[in-house]
């Protein structure tokens, strides 16, 4: 069951609602709107798939940082992953136990490891600089920390390279030939540190779960090799990355289930915690983001609808080429025009579009039109580029009611920077 479907005469509704209503009664336009419903089906998605093992699911809070969206997960039993110290706090404001969250990433600074030290959270060593500045932490915190190491596999995620992280040139992790450096260096720091598992992130939009086989083989031999110089190795944390059916084609991609149980038996077998730590597959398919037609034009061979969301409030396109679908919300007439369009956004620049040669009957002024899966790493990586403010977000509760769980923000909260100076 999805949250977004198509009511008898043609309209698109989210857990029943039309959007065009929405689009109605709420403010302003662009705005996100997300399903509460399936926030939660694609949570238990997740617990139903780990069943039978110790674990923590952690959300990738970079993916959708809504404090709403965060408290939710929380009270469903998800921890959190967190890539800078605004993130941990974050984490915290939302009631997140720290002791099911990681803290990641290659340039954590000392104060905020400070913080996670303080804390109790998870900390993954990522180089020789960073393990030094987590040695201070712990020190400065009176913490002892539970670290886990995280090795790059080097195993290619065949995903666009600005999303690739597992591979062997890439800028995270630690490389298997310095791996002895890394447990004598900690063995040395055993007042300050604990080493209790290692991590590995592949890359994100995985579509095969065999990637994820080859990476927790190579990674379960590291943690072989590792607990054979005594170490107590309790966690496995296999990253996230998992992708979602971008294109709505009917592809089959792989669920959490598909990809729990490609390493269930690895865990098993060596009486491991798993740590996972997916962010798009929970959040992603749960939102879209709503626009309307400002109008439509023509140059050269080309044809263009231009809406009021843009690059600024949905980067993807713009960034990774990314696929995201779209249509309107609105039936179309039978006279409207089918041709071939880029839909593009106001802002001044050529790379402001948010799909390309899309086929869509050519709309009205007005009409509503969205782009799916907007729930991921759109409304997070969101700017306000050409003074586009960032929008509203709202949600449809269980109930069928419509919340919102962000204010959209203003000119005045733009002066605000100005102010006193
Ligand atoms: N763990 C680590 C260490 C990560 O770096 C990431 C994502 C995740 C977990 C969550 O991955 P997910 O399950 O969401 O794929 N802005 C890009 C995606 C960047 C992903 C960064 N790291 C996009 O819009 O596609």
């Amino acid at each position: 069951q999805h949250c977004f479907t198509k009511s008898e005469d043609g309209y698109l509704c989210c857990e029943g609602r039309k959007v065009q209503d929405v689009m109605e009664t709420v403010e302003r336009s662009p705005f996100y709107l997300y399903s509460k419903s399936q926030i939660t089906r694609n949570f238990e998605a997740y617990r139903e798939a780990l069943e039978g093992l110790n674990s923590i699911i952690g959300y990738a809070i970079k993916a959708n940082n809504n404090l709403q969206i965060l408290e939710h997960l929380r009270k469903l039993g998800c921890g959190a992953v967190l890539v800078s110290g605004n993130e941990l706090r974050l984490a915290l404001h939302a009631g997140f136990n720290p002791t099911r969250c990681i803290f990641n990433g290659n340039g954590k600074t000392l104060e905020d490891l400070v913080l996670a030290a303080q804390e109790g959270v998870f900390v993954n060593i990522d180089s020789e600089f960073d393990l030094d500045n987590i040695v201070a932490a712990a020190r400065i915190a009176g913490k002892k920390v539970n670290a886990l190491l995280r090795i790059n596999p080097d195993v290619d995620p065949q995903v666009h390279p600005y999303v690739a992280t597992g591979n062997k040139n890439s800028k995270f992790g630690i490389r298997n030939e310095k791996l002895q450096w890394f447990l004598d260096a900690v063995k040395a720091y055993s007042n300050e540190l604990k080493l209790v598992g290692v991590h590995c992130h592949l890359g994100s939009t995985i579509t095969k779960v065999d990637i994820f086989k080859d990476a927790a083989v190579i990674m379960l031999n590291y943690i072989d090799q590792i607990r054979a110089q005594g170490f107590e190795i309790d966690y496995f944390n296999m990253g996230g990355g998992l992708g979602i059916d971008y294109y709505h084609t009917g592809d089959i991609i792989p669920t959490p289930g598909d990809l729990i149980d490609t390493v269930r038996e690895l865990v098993l077998s060596r009486n491991l915690n798993l740590i996972i730590e997916p962010g798009r597959s929970l959040i992603a398919n749960t939102c879209c983001l709503v626009n309307r037609v400002i109008g439509v034009k023509s140059n050269g061979t080309k044809n263009f609808i231009v809406i009021d969301g843009s690059m600024s409030e949905l980067i993807r396109p713009s960034l990774y080429g990314a696929y995201q679908h779209i249509e309107f919300v609105s039936p179309s007439q039978p006279d409207d025009e089918i041709c071939t369009f880029d839909i593009v956004g106001p802002v001044c620049e050529s790379t402001d579009f948010l799909g390309k040669d899309r086929k869509l009957p050519t709309p009205p002024v007005g009409t509503g039109l969205v782009v799916h899966d907007a729930g991921a790493y759109c409304m997070s990586m969101a700017s306000t580029y050409n003074l586009k403010m960032r929008p509203p977000e709202y949600w449809v509760e269980e109930d069928g009611s419509i919340s919102k769980i962000r204010h959209g923000e203003t000119f005045e909260d733009h002066l605000r920077f100005f102010e006193g100076l």
